[in-house]
């Protein structure tokens, strides 16, 4: 289908919604189509409604119509139109880790179709290929991976779930060479808005396989994605080196960290600046390689940073080679976070405009000042490396998939808990996160900062959330496709990608594009 008639369909199914074929809500009966499904349906009444609703980040209490549990793309095809026909939005779980309850809806009222009961995997081409259904998490993945020799590059914490990870980016130490997780897929089954089960690739339905890998959420459920996987490597080395310091000293490092990441960095080093409660700093990361490698990339980092840290406090350093699944176990975490209670930014830089370092001394003096004032919170920064020479992140083109960041240097993710990770969430928590924000802000390299979806923030102003996590040229294109795909916004939650309602009203847009 052409570009324009794609266009003028979505107009069309918009305006005879808007025109008169909307269902009278008052006659739904959401319940009994719901009670209905031949399948597990947990509503507000059952008893296990509260665990069924319940968010990871416990900050948020969130009230879902309800919680259904399908095992198969027809049934969760059965829930949606439950949904749609009573104007009731949807949302898919996976994993369930949305920083901001988005899998519940992000607000009160919407059915969530978890996905936990479509959990398979099938591999092809001796394990080149895989299909992985989207209830599985990150641990399922790498256990299956396993089983044929295989890897693919993602996130280290197993219990965080497939479907959105693989679709708002999916970033971990492999992805400087790798790519992200979504850079790997190469296929997508999805639930339509109208119930069609369909297939999307760069050959079948490309532009509904663009937006996926980007914004699934807005534009159906996935059941499952195909990946091309990679050999598993003989051997990784995990890394760490802790250094003490005052708030110039960290702002050395840093400022050495981020020269280093943009100009000398291998593609196989994975690199993490972060700075804990104590106000101590690390390098963290694995190098895919063998250590002497990783050593004669690395250490000259080391010792720069050492120059300003102090000496006398025991800096720790640790590296160490092994195979590829001792290193995703030694990345879990021992037991891995199943509940937080936190408020999180993130904030992404462009490669053409690097910190300056009196933004960096402003965002270490912050930290080193403000942070003693708040041991009541367990907070950390965190700054993963995207780019640098030979990232294969940004070595994908801008405009290839929806995701935008192709041209980041660092990304910073600044996060506070509370300190038993439990709620109440601190009231002052809200202003020591934005305050590190704006201490990075302070200088002119805010302009071109961007943020990153998987570490989504409820609390960002429409205008920002829409150029932080996209762009307007990848922004408004995602208009044009929820058009398309999803006219009637089924799949509905804050910070969704909108239908362009009133440009499509006017007819705008289609004028304008003939
Ligand atoms: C402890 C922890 C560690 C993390 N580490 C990393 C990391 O190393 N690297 C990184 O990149 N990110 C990391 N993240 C962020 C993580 O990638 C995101 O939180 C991710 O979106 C979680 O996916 P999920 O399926 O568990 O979440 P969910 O809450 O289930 O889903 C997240 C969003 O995606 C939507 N969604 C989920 N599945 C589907 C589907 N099948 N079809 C359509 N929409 C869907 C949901 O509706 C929701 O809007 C981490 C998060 C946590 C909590
Ligand atoms: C989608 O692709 C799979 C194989 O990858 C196939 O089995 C299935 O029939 C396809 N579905 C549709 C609707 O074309
Ligand atoms: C940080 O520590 C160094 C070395 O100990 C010292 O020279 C410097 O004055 C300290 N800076 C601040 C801001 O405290």
């Amino acid at each position: 289908m052409s570009h324009l008639l794609s266009i003028v369909l979505g107009f069309l199914t918009y305006s005879s919604n808007v025109l008169g074929s909307q269902t009278p809500l008052g006659s739904c009966t959401l319940d009994a189509c719901l009670t209905n499904l031949p399948y597990r349906v947990v509503l507000p009444d059952s008893p296990n409604y509260a665990l069924a609703s319940r968010a990871y980040n416990r900050r948020l209490t969130i009230h879902p119509i309800g919680v259904v549990y399908p095992t198969t793309p027809a049934e969760v095809s059965a829930a949606v139109l439950c949904a749609s026909s009573c104007g009731t939005p949807v949302v898919a779980r996976s994993g369930g880790h949305s920083y901001a309850g988005y899998s519940l809806g992000g607000q009160d009222g919407s059915l969530v179709v978890d996905l936990s009961g479509l959990n398979g995997v099938v591999f092809e081409s001796e394990g080149e290929i895989m299909h992985v259904q989207t209830g599985n998490r990150l641990g399922d993945v790498a256990n299956a991976l396993k089983g044929v020799g295989r890897a693919l590059p993602h996130g280290t914490c197993p219990p965080v779930g497939l479907g959105g990870h693989a679709a708002f980016g999916g970033f971990g130490f492999a992805s400087r060479e790798w790519g992200l997780l979504l850079d790997r897929m190469i296929g997508a089954e999805i639930v339509l808005a109208d119930g069609r089960v369909v297939n999307a690739s760069l050959e079948e339905n490309p532009d509904l396989f663009w937006a996926i890998r980007g914004s699934v959420s807005s534009f159906g459920i996935a059941t499952s994605y195909t990946f091309v996987t990679l050999p598993e490597p003989p051997v990784t080395t995990p890394y760490s080196y802790v250094f003490a310091g005052n708030a110039s000293s960290a702002a050395q490092c840093f400022f050495a960290f981020q020269e280093f990441s943009a100009t000398s960095a291998p593609p196989p080093l994975g690199m993490q600046f972060s700075i804990i409660p104590d106000l101590t700093y690390e390098l963290f990361g694995s190098y895919t390689g063998p250590k002497e490698d990783f050593e004669a990339a690395f250490l000259p980092l080391v010792r720069e940073c050492e120059k300003t840290s102090d000496q006398h406090s025991g800096t720790h350093e640790f590296a160490q080679e092994m195979g590829w699944e001792a290193y995703l176990v030694s990345q879990a975490g021992t037991p891995p976070r199943v509940a937080d209670c936190f408020y999180a930014k993130s904030l992404m830089t462009a490669e053409s405009t690097p910190l300056s370092l009196s933004t960096i001394e402003n965002f270490m003096n912050y930290l080193y000042t403000e942070g003693p004032k708040h041991g009541h919170l367990s907070w950390f920064v965190e700054v993963d490396v995207y780019g640098g020479v030979g990232s294969a992140i940004n070595a994908v083109p801008k405009l290839d998939t929806s995701f935008t960041h192709r041209d980041r240097l660092l990304g910073f993710q600044l996060y506070a808990s509370s300190g038993n990770l439990r709620p109440p969430f601190p009231e002052n928590g809200y202003a020591f996160v934005d305050g590190m924000a704006e201490a990075l802000r302070s200088g002119s390299e805010s302009a071109s900062f961007g943020s990153y979806a998987n570490y989504v923030d409820p609390l960002l102003k429409e205008q920002d959330w829409k150029m932080m996590y996209y762009g307007k040229e990848i922004y408004e294109r995602l208009t044009t496709i929820k058009a398309k795909w999803d006219p009637d916004a089924v799949f509905n939650f804050p910070q969704v990608i909108p239908p362009p309602l009133e440009a499509e009203k006017e007819g705008r847009r289609v004028v304008d594009e003939l």
